[in-house]
């Protein structure tokens, strides 16, 4: 048996840190299941979320070029019926990059409310918004997502308009991506419009290019997840001795990603203590690929109803609006 309590204890702040307390736990449930899995929410950390931003520059990785061509050519029909009064709420919003795109068709004095899990990149996004939309009313809530949200009394009598681009829902299976924009539909209220962008389903070859690049960067941004888990909880993964994998499936209909050891190693961290096996993959990421039918029935599974559809020409990505 490893003796776990030889473990550093860690310090108060770090145990009151809500952040590395929902990444432990998170952690220690997903390599308690079977298989071994590490949910993806926990990529973006700092290092993580610069990593994905040089994803998003590669050659191979055509979704956030494919989706802000979509954005950028259809900016206006996108928020086109959006009032004066208005407010545009963004599940997830990072540093607001894409919002930057729609804010430009928005009247100047609506409101934005990005929600995100991290107060630096909300405070960051603030900061730069400012400078190009002084007008704008930005309230920024920190909160995750996929919990329902009470929004701002300021904006209860506006006409309000849901962002969620990037795929992101592609992390969700049909189900759970249903509850999340029923989840979406109540903390907006009634008569609101989705915009929400969808990764398609297109020849394996692509999508497993796209996860595969040549430079190795969506290798790094996997492993990260063990970095983190050892610079932050002090855990003692080897990095060394993992393999990225990544492959689509059309069985699951997503790209599957894992972590695969290479050796047999004992991991410990927070009291926790675990195994891998030589060869034994830990599931890090799921990211679904729709086709236009079957998005359009997860999204009317969860109260929305399509307002439009616009694609890239070679159909590789799509923007949804909805309204509910
Ligand atoms: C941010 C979830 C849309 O699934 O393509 C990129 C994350 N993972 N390369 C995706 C990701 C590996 C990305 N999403």
């Amino acid at each position: 048996m490893q003796n776990v309590s030889a473990q550093l204890c860690p310090r108060a702040d770090e145990v009151d840190d809500p952040i590395r307390v929902d990444f432990s736990q998170g952690l220690k449930d997903g390599l308690r299941s079977v298989p071994k899995s590490i949910p993806s929410r926990f990529f973006y950390d700092a290092r993580g979320s610069d990593l994905f931003e040089q994803i998003t520059q590669l050659a191979e990785y055509y979704p956030t070029r494919t989706e802000t061509e979509i954005l950028s050519r259809h900016g206006a029909e996108l928020v086109g019926d959006v009032q004066d009064t208005g407010a545009l709420i963004e599940f997830g919003s990072g540093s607001s990059t894409k919002t930057e795109i729609l804010l430009r068709f928005i009247p100047p004095t609506s409101t934005y409310i990005p929600i995100d899990v991290s107060a630096t990149a909300l405070n960051e996004a603030k900061s730069r918004l400012v400078k190009s939309f002084p007008h704008l009313h930005i309230e920024p809530r920190v909160a995750d997502f996929s919990e329902p949200l009470k929004l701002p009394g300021s904006i209860r009598c506006k006409s309000k308009l849901g962002f969620f681009p990037g795929s992101t829902i592609g992390n969700f299976r049909p189900n759970a991506a249903t509850e999340l924009l029923r989840a979406f539909s109540s903390t907006l209220g009634p008569k609101s419009q989705l915009i929400i962008g969808v990764d398609l389903k297109k020849d394996p070859k692509t999508l497993n290019r796209a996860y595969n690049d040549a430079l190795g960067i969506t290798a790094k941004f996997n492993l990260n997840l063990l970095r983190r888990a050892n610079e932050a909880l002090g855990a003692n993964f080897d990095l060394t001795a993992f393999e990225h994998r990544a492959a689509y499936d059309p069985e699951t209909g997503g790209v599957d990603m894992y972590l695969v050891s290479q050796k047999m190693q004992s991991v410990q961290f927070d009291g926790f203590a675990t195994h891998l096996g030589e060869n034994e993959a830990i599931h890090t990421e799921h990211s679904h690929k729709y086709d236009i039918d079957d998005f359009v029935s997860v999204a009317n599974a969860g109260g929305w109803h399509t307002h439009r559809i616009w694609k890239d020409e070679n159909e590789m990505f799509a923007v949804f609006k909805f309204q509910n």
